[in-house]
């Protein structure tokens, strides 16, 4: 339900006794359309291509059971201590071989461990935006970003993208308008292998681009990478971070290669920043998980882990294939991004379909997608939704489109038979909801 503001115009109800209290930037704090999302996703009807959700059920629970067992006999007492506010270092070195995989040559002084890369997320904004600071994202951008970016009371400001990434001169335009503006961007956030929502990877020869562009307008970039490794035929060009030490923030993540559940993620800062990073880490949580730390780092030391991500990447691989075939058949009328790694697809809709307007007739039809509207901080995205195709089997991937193309199609015979009589104008005085309905609370 939507309640008047507060008398400093924040969101809130007069029966928190709080209300009056709240600090300026909670007003950005508000229940993503994923969040909504979880709560119908979990019912077994449903088919949810909402979730990114990782398919766990492909890690053999053995491997973490004899980790678990062996770190509790050898480092038991270290596993239930506190830990290192920047990180278990025997974690953060076989990090440095992880990412090695995608090009990149750090030192073991400059990873931090995190609690997931969301965490890092957090921290690098609180480290560099005051209220009103422009972050550049591109359009669409990954939803628990935003989030983080607007709790920190900054401004997104959205730069194009297509199938191949993040448009170079998209990037230019944009910084010389908000600079003409008078703004001050402090960084450029990009996901450059497949692209959580957009499902695109940025070609080797644009990165080479955007690096040039952040460099000579003196703009940090973080470079947000949870799938690079998820990729399905060839592996994606090498990180922005491989080709420049000092400019790049990199963030990784256990969360898809191995198992969210951890909840451990790390930064590769540039040297002169990770001091600071490392302090904001201790601030927020005083160490990151000790146990998980070393419960990873003793199944990347045992197991075959590598062969084990080829493992998730023949499962991810097989429901991609599922996902695009069934909206070949089911929706060849609509376009789509074809993504060669990681978890999404985004979906094109004709013009006159809202996909927040159309989610609850899709709940009724038991299916469910994210709106497009979820990944963009400036309302964007109504004629778009993410499809995720990690989660559910390939048999109900199919199934779900089958039953997504009942929706849309039945929502574009609807307009065609009222097409001109105004019929529908009526009935849809507004093409939002001013909050979810009651059953996607
Ligand atoms: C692009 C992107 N960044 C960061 C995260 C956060 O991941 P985690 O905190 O689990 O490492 C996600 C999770 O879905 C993501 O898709």
């Amino acid at each position: 339900m939507n309640t008047p503001p507060n008398d400093r115009g924040l969101p809130g109800t007069n029966l928190d006794p709080w209300f009056n209290s709240y600090a300026q930037r909670t007003a950005g704090l508000s229940a993503s359309e994923v969040r909504a999302l979880f709560a119908v996703a979990s019912r077994p009807e449903v088919v949810s291509l909402a979730g990114g959700m990782p398919y766990v059920s492909a890690l053999p629970a053995e491997l973490i059971t004899s980790a678990m067992e062996r770190v509790m006999r050898e480092s038991g007492p270290m596993a239930l201590q506190y830990g290192s506010g920047q990180g278990t270092m025997v974690l953060r070195e076989h990090i440095l071989d992880i990412m090695a995989l995608e090009g990149i040559s750090g030192s073991v002084d400059d990873v931090v461990t995190t609690t997931g890369s969301q965490q890092a997320l957090d921290l690098v904004t609180k480290l560099f935006i005051d209220p009103g600071d422009v972050i550049l994202a591109e359009a669409p951008s990954y939803v628990g970003a935003i989030g983080v970016f607007r709790s920190y009371q900054a401004s997104v400001a959205h730069v194009a993208i297509d199938e191949h990434g993040l448009i170079p001169e998209a990037l230019r335009e944009t910084i010389a308008r908000l600079r003409g503006e008078g703004r001050t961007i402090k960084f450029l956030y990009t996901i450059p292998n497949f692209h959580n929502p957009a499902g695109v990877t940025l070609t080797r020869e644009r990165r080479a681009e955007v690096l040039e562009i952040a460099r000579r307008n003196e703009i940090l970039v973080l470079e947000d990478n949870p799938y690079g490794l998820l990729y399905f035929d060839e592996k994606p060009p090498e990180a922005l971070r491989a080709s420049d030490d000092d400019g790049v923030i990199y963030l990784g993540s256990f969360s898809k290669t191995l198992a969210p559940g951890f909840r451990v993620g790390w930064a590769l800062a540039p040297h002169a920043i990770r001091d600071k990073l490392i302090l904001a880490a201790e601030s927020a949580t005083l160490s990151p998980s000790s146990f998980s730390q070393l419960i990873i780092a003793e199944y990347l030391r045992t197991a075959d882990w590598q062969g084990q991500i080829d493992t998730f990447r023949d499962v991810y691989r097989e429901r991609r294939d599922a996902m695009l075939s069934a909206l070949n058949e089911y929706l060849p009328h609509l376009s789509w991004t074809v993504p060669t790694g990681g978890f999404y697809i985004w979906l094109t809709l004709p013009h006159e379909l809202d996909a927040k307007q159309m989610l609850p007739r899709a709940v009724k039809e038991l299916v469910a997608y994210t709106p497009g509207t979820a990944f963009f901080a400036d309302g964007r995205g109504r004629h778009a939704m993410r499809l995720s195709f990690c989660y559910p089997t390939p048999d109900r991937i199919r199934e779900g489109i089958r039953r997504l193309a009942t929706v849309i199609n039945g929502e574009l015979d609807l307009l065609q038979t009222f097409a001109g009589t105004g019929a529908l104008d009526a009935a849809r005085p507004d093409s939002h909801y001013a909050s979810p309905p009651p059953d996607l609370d």
